[in-house]
């Protein structure tokens, strides 16, 4: 079926004033995303705060169910959060590590977590190891078999890492974890939004994600999915009066669910806007968007990899939206200003968000485009006249 993309412009007021190729930083908010958003802030304004959050509970709770209904979980395995990294913490804290303990990652991992395991592993002693990465850059599912034993206490992953196209195997990298009962701990904050997410394909046992990037909704918000079998097990490192119910002088009691990696104090329009915007996604079909944002970033990369001065990077079998290059003799930095001076949108990604695998390739940094299904070839197009323009160093 053809993608109806300009109803998606027509519902997304940002992609007028430039070519937006900044999804994978922050994604523009559609009309029902925006109108959420309002909507919940004028209520507030109008009849406080606390009272706004109780007329608008229905909502609310239509968040829990709509992240839910999207990742084939129910509504008490979601927790809603600030962020993807504090949902991320939020599970990977509640763990206790022995020495010798392992942790298994990918080369790719977000610089949040590693350094979170960093921290764990300096005050545990245990052990962060990086899964080697296959001939095409992804996580090798067959070296990870290799890799389990007992001490293996953790595996943590980036789905779509932050520096480029790869979508790593996570439903492969789920089913090596369950065959061997070790926790999978997926950071899915550049795939939510643009590709399929069920946990129950992809057997993952925690989940954590972001609002504003492919997902299109507000920032300052992120989801954790922790599969229900787990959570009793699971003591998250911070505790308020939500989390837990202080049901004695010198006793509390945590929640059941995953509402116990929750704090109190949150942005209800943020929360329910959030809500919006899953729906949205969920209303487009992410098969549909996937396959939508896969001809567009197909084409940008044919059209690149035409360029004699520039480099593809983006790694693996299967990409996304996210098309990583650079240009010889030219800074990426450079070379974003001189696309963001003729009134495009995109970012560089350097080697302190995502260093093994960086380091690994011997790069300090990529031009990094977030492609999504609202973009269009007529601004791939523009995008590369500009890019011409740049490499020829052409004033703007
Ligand atoms: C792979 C990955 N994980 C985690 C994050 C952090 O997300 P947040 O800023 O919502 O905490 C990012 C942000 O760019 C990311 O790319």
């Amino acid at each position: 079926m053809k993608f109806d993309v300009e109803r998606a412009r027509a519902q997304t007021p940002g992609c007028t004033q430039r070519i937006h190729f900044n999804n994978c930083g922050a994604g523009l908010m559609p009309t029902p995303v925006i109108e959420a958003l309002k909507t919940h802030i004028d209520l507030e304004a109008h009849i406080g705060g606390y009272e706004a959050a109780v007329a608008a509970d229905d909502k609310v709770q239509g968040t829990y169910s709509a992240v839910a209904r999207m990742l084939n979980c129910t509504p008490q395995e979601v927790a809603v959060v600030e962020n993807a990294t504090r949902g991320w913490d939020m599970a990977f804290y509640s763990f206790h590590f022995a020495p010798g303990d392992r942790i298994l990652t990918c080369s790719a991992e977000y610089a949040s977590n590693y350094i979170a395991f960093l921290q764990v592993a300096r005050k545990s002693g245990a052990v962060i190891e990086t899964i080697p990465d296959d001939a095409l850059g992804a996580v090798d599912v067959d070296a990870l078999r290799g890799l389990i034993d007992d001490r293996v206490k953790l595996i943590a992953v980036t789905h779509v890492p932050t520096n480029g196209g790869l979508v790593n195997p996570a439903a492969e990298i789920g089913q090596v974890a369950r065959e061997h009962g070790i926790p999978f701990l997926l950071d899915a904050c550049q795939s939510a939004g643009q590709i399929p997410l069920d946990v129950q394909a992809l057997k993952v046992d925690m989940l954590s994600a972001t609002s504003r990037k492919f997902l299109r909704g507000p920032r300052g918000m992120g989801f954790l999915y922790v599969r229900q079998e787990l959570t009793p097990a699971l003591e998250p490192p911070f505790l308020d009066l939500h989390a837990a119910t202080w049901v004695s002088q010198n006793e509390y009691r945590l929640k059941d669910d995953a509402r116990r990696f929750e704090n109190w104090e949150c942005n209800v329009a943020a929360k329910i806007a959030m809500g919006t915007a899953v729906e949205y996604a969920l209303d487009w079909g992410l098969e549909a968007i996937e396959a939508r944002i896969g001809t567009l970033a197909g084409a940008l990369r044919q059209a690149l990899a035409s360029l004699p001065k520039v480099k593809l990077q983006d790694l693996g079998a299967r990409q996304c939206g996210i098309v990583s290059f650079t240009v010889a003799e030219q800074a990426p930095q450079a070379v974003v200003q001189g696309l963001k001076e003729r009134g495009i949108n995109l970012s560089v990604s350097r080697a302190t968000s995502t260093q093994i695998n960086m380091h690994q390739r011997g790069l300090e940094a990529v031009v990094r485009v977030g492609i999504h299904y609202y973009n269009t070839e007529e601004e791939i197009a523009q995008f590369m006249a500009a890019l011409e323009e740049v490499i020829a160093g052409t004033a703007a």
